[in-house]
């Protein structure tokens, strides 16, 4: 099986650096581009962020900014979690790279539609507006990548209200699109994130690698961690990289398909993931949910990834 030609569409936060890092100098995975949308910050921070990783690491392919705003909520970032510039902790030299003039959007669009069908494979680990916008301007886009795969939701608890996930909450309209496409998206939610806590043990551990992307990481995630620890009282998961180390293994995961809708009006319940999983809904399945994953898999291509650089 050929290694996956990845599109990463971010809002470059903490866990989405490590994304990053894990995405690009990878023997199984093609990094092709980088979209960046608003989220954990505001698209000026997220995007800065983004291009603050790639010059450091010498990660050499473009990026694109996106949309600054949901498509119809207002912007509502997580800057008490991933600080005033979306990337608190570690000091970036002078950065050396630029964003690409095309809107990320019409970068999506065109490039899917000017290459044979299945030759990219989109991975999302912010909101999803867009990827919902490309969807919009060109529906055709649903059937000709090869895969999806969405860091968002859960089938149980949220972690932005007791209902719903960040990036699902952030632009739940954006992610009904998506969900609603034909697309048949990966949902790597919570139910499997939340299984990658970083330990103090486990950052101790990690911050003895040596190499730029270590140090990077290092700084980052001891603020991360103790952001988590002050605002949500816990450690902090790597809910983005799982998404990135899935796409380059399949079977670090175990998923199975449901229905899966997508609140966008109840006063306590906006932007939660339904998944039915019982298919009252009689509804065809739309999505393919992880259920399980392989903890120590994980952790080991985390370990490779920092001793890469
Ligand atoms: O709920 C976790 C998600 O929200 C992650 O993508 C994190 O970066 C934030 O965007
Ligand atoms: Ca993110």
């Amino acid at each position: 099986m050929s290694i996956p030609r990845l599109i990463l569409d971010v809002d470059t936060g903490h866990d989405d650096a490590v994304a990053i890092m894990m995405a690009a100098h990878n023997p199984a995975i093609d990094l092709c581009a980088i979209t960046v949308t608003a989220g954990n910050q505001t698209l000026d921070k997220t995007l800065l962020n983004t291009l603050h990783v790639c010059s450091a690491l010498s990660i050499d392919v473009p990026v694109y900014a996106g949309m600054s705003r949901p498509l119809l909520s207002p912007l509502v970032t997580a800057s008490k979690i991933h600080g005033e510039s979306g990337l608190d902790g570690p000091v970036f030299p002078p950065c050396n790279k630029k964003e690409e003039k095309e809107h990320a959007v019409v970068f999506l669009v065109n490039t899917i539609m000017e290459h044979p069908a299945k030759q990219f494979t989109l991975v999302a680990t912010g909101p999803l507006t867009n990827i919902a916008m490309a969807l919009r301007l060109e529906p055709s886009i649903a059937h000709k990548i090869a895969r999806l795969l969405i860091m968002g939701g859960s089938m149980t608890q949220g972690n932005v209200t007791a209902q719903a996930e960040f990036n699902i909450h952030a632009d739940p309209e954006a992610a009904s699109i998506v969900f609603d496409s034909g697309i048949m998206p990966v949902m790597v939610g919570l139910d499997v994130t939340r299984s990658l806590v970083l330990t103090r043990e486990r950052l101790d551990l990690l911050s003895q690698i040596k190499g730029p992307a270590a140090s990077i990481f290092s700084a980052s995630m001891e603020h991360y961690m103790a952001a988590c620890l002050q605002y949500i009282g816990e450690s902090p998961a790597m809910h983005d990289p799982l998404c990135v180390a899935l796409a380059a293994d399949p079977s670090l995961c175990q998923t199975k398909k449901y229905f899966v809708g997508v609140e966008c009006s109840g006063a306590l319940t906006r932007g939660r993931t339904v998944v039915d999983l019982s298919g009252v809904s009689q509804k065809a399945p739309n999505a393919e949910v992880a259920l399980t994953i392989d903890e120590k898999r994980f952790w080991a291509m985390l370990e490779a990834t920092l001793q890469r650089y």
